[in-house]
C-alpha cells in the first residue's frame, strides 16, 4: 500500500526522481508523474495499464508555464483560460518539442489544464515541470473521488499519494478543442456546457465521442463497474432480480421496494452538483456489495453536471 499524506516536499522530491504521486484535483485524483520525461510517463502507461494511444492530461501551475510547451495560445483561449483556470476544464492545444509525442500518443495537439486543487496547486508551484497525470484508476475503471479509492487499487504500484480529502466536483474536467470554427467539447465534465456557451456564444458537443474517439479515451464502456448498471430506473425490466439483488444510485426519494443498504444516495434533495460529488464512490460501493446483480440508477435531470453524469452513466451502461 502507498503511504497517504499531505508532504508537498516528499511529492516533490518522488516527482523530480521520475517516481509516480497520487495528487488531489477538484474533479478526480490523478496519477502524476513528470510530463517532460519518457521514463515517468512509460510508467503512468504502465500503472494503469493504458493501451498507448491514449493520451495523457497535462496539469501546468500557470500560463507562462504553458507558453514554454504549446506552439501557441490564440487569443480567445487565453480569455476563456483566464477566466476559468485555475478549474475544471482540459483545452486542447497545438504542443511544442518540449511535450514527449508519449504524452499526446502522437498527436500534435496536448491537453492541458490549471487544477484548482491548493494542495496540488502548491506541488506544482514547486515544480520545475508540469504533471502530466491521467485519472488514478486502472483503465476502463471508475475513477476515483478519495484517497482511498487509488490506494485500493493503485496502491501497490505508487509510493505516495497527496491527501486532498473528498473531491469537490466528483466527475472528470470538461475537454474543449478549438480545432475546428466552433468550440467543440469532446468530454462532457466539471464545467458545465450551459456556462461555456454563455462566455463563447456557439459550442458543439461531440455527440461521437463515445464511439468514434476524437479523443482516443472516449470509448463507450468507460468508468464502468463490473456489474451491469441500467439508466432511468426501469425497475419493472428486471423483475428476474429479487429486491437483494438490485443496488440502487438514488436521486431524490429512497425506494420503498429494496433494501436501504442497497441504495447509494447521490442526492436525496434532487442537486445534481452533490450527485455529480457522490457519483463514483456510490457506484464503487454498489459494485463492491456481493449479494447486488444489478444496478439501476434514477434518471437525472439532463443540465448543469447532471449531463456529465448521464454522460458517465451511459458509458458504464455499455455492454
Ligand atoms: O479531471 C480530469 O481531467 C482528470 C484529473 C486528474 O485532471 N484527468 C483525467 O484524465 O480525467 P484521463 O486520462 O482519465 O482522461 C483524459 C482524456 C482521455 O479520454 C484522453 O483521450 C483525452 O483526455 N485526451 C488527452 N489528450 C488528448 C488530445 N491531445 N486530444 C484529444 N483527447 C485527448
Ligand atoms: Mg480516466
Amino acid at each position: 500500500m502507498a503511504v497517504i499524506g499531505n508532504d508537498i516536499t516528499f511529492a516533490k522530491q518522488l516527482l523530480d526522481a521520475n517516481r509516480l504521486v497520487g495528487i488531489p484535483t477538484e474533479t478526480v485524483y490523478g496519477l502524476a508523474g513528470n510530463a517532460l520525461n519518457e521514463d515517468a510517463v512509460l510508467e503512468i502507461f504502465k500503472v494503469k495499464q493504458r493501451p498507448s494511444f491514449d493520451p495523457l492530461i497535462v496539469h501546468a501551475a500557470n500560463l507562462e508555464q504553458i507558453r514554454c510547451f504549446v506552439k501557441e495560445i490564440p487569443n480567445e483561449v487565453e480569455l476563456l483560460a483566464q477566466k476559468l483556470w485555475p478549474g475544471p476544464l482540459t483545452i486542447l492545444l497545438k504542443k511544442n518539442g518540449e511535450i514527449p509525442d508519449l504524452v499526446t500518443s502522437g498527436l500534435d495537439t496536448v491537453a492541458v489544464r490549471i487544477p484548482r486543487h491548493p494542495l496540488t496547486l502548491s506541488l506544482l508551484n514547486s515544480l520545475e515541470y508540469p504533471l502530466a497525470a491521467p485519472s488514478a484508476n486502472p483503465f476502463g475503471y471508475i475513477s476515483p473521488t478519495k484517497t482511498i479509492h487509488v490506494n485500493q487499487q493503485l496502491g501497490d504500484s505508487i509510493d505516495y499519494i497527496l491527501e486532498g480529502g473528498d473531491c469537490q466536483i466528483g466527475v472528470e474536467s470538461t475537454i474543449i478543442s478549438f480545432e475546428e470554427k466552433i468550440p467543440t467539447i469532446l468530454r462532457l465534465g466539471g464545467q458545465p456546457v450551459e456556462y461555456l456557451k454563455e462566455i463563447l456564444g456557439e459550442v458543439k458537443v461531440n455527440e461521437h465521442s463515445s464511439s468514434e474517439p476524437v479523443a482516443p479515451g472516449m470509448m463507450k464502456s468507460h468508468y464502468a463497474p463490473s456489474k451491469k448498471l441500467v439508466l432511468n430506473g426501469q425497475f419493472d425490466l428486471y423483475k428476474q432480480y429479487s429486491a437483494a439483488e438490485i443496488g440502487v444510485l438514488v436521486f431524490g426519494e429512497l425506494h420503498k421496494e429494496i433494501p436501504i443498504i442497497n441504495q447509494s444516495v447521490l442526492s436525496q434533495t434532487g442537486n445534481v452538483d452533490e450527485a455529480a460529488k457522490n457519483l463514483f464512490s456510490a457506484m464503487r460501493e454498489l459494485d463492491q456489495k456481493s449479494d447486488v446483480r444489478i444496478i439501476i440508477a434514477d434518471a437525472i435531470p439532463d443540465f448543469g453536471l447532471g449531463k456529465a453524469i448521464n454522460d458517465r452513466l451511459k458509458r458504464a451502461s455499455a455492454e
